[in-house]
């Protein structure tokens, strides 16, 4: 009992750190850092009027993603957009302020952009 029990758990852990090492090695853990770019698109409160995949009071973000899909400045125009407040048209007719949100560097801000770019 013991040594099948002894090997089973050095074999799950050969597993974790194996897979570790995979995922620090794909492509994907070069793409935008979802936990953080979700995180500060709820302290910035996006998702009153945003949300993934449905329009409410705004485009989803899918929407986003997609009609910047093929332009080369996307990434530009969207922190540029995000760096600054602006009025913008509601989806129910009223004007509402675009505030940037609390990001704490450029890179940070960068990172939420490029993750709604990812989104479509
Ligand atoms: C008060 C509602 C509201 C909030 C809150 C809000 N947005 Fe928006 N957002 C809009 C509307 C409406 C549009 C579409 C109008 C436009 O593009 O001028 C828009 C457009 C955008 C676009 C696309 C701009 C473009 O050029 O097509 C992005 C990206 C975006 N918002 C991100 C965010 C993020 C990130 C947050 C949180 C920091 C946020 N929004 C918070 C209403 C909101």
């Amino acid at each position: 009992m013991m040594p099948s029990l002894t090997c089973g758990d050095v074999m799950r852990k050969a597993l974790v750190a194996g897979a570790f090492v995979l995922a620090a090695h794909s492509p994907v853990a070069q793409a935008a850092n979802d936990d953080a770019a979700e995180a500060l698109a709820k302290a910035g409160g996006c998702f009153k009027c945003h949300s993934v995949e449905k329009a409410k009071k705004a485009p989803s973000y899918k929407r986003i993603a997609q009609k910047y899909k093929d332009k080369a400045d996307a990434e530009a125009t969207l922190i540029k957009h995000l760096s600054s407040s602006k009025s913008v048209k509601v989806e129910d007719g009223g004007d509402e302020q675009h505030e940037p949100p609390p990001a704490k560097d450029a890179a940070d801000l960068k990172n939420l952009v490029q993750w709604i770019l990812s989104r479509g």
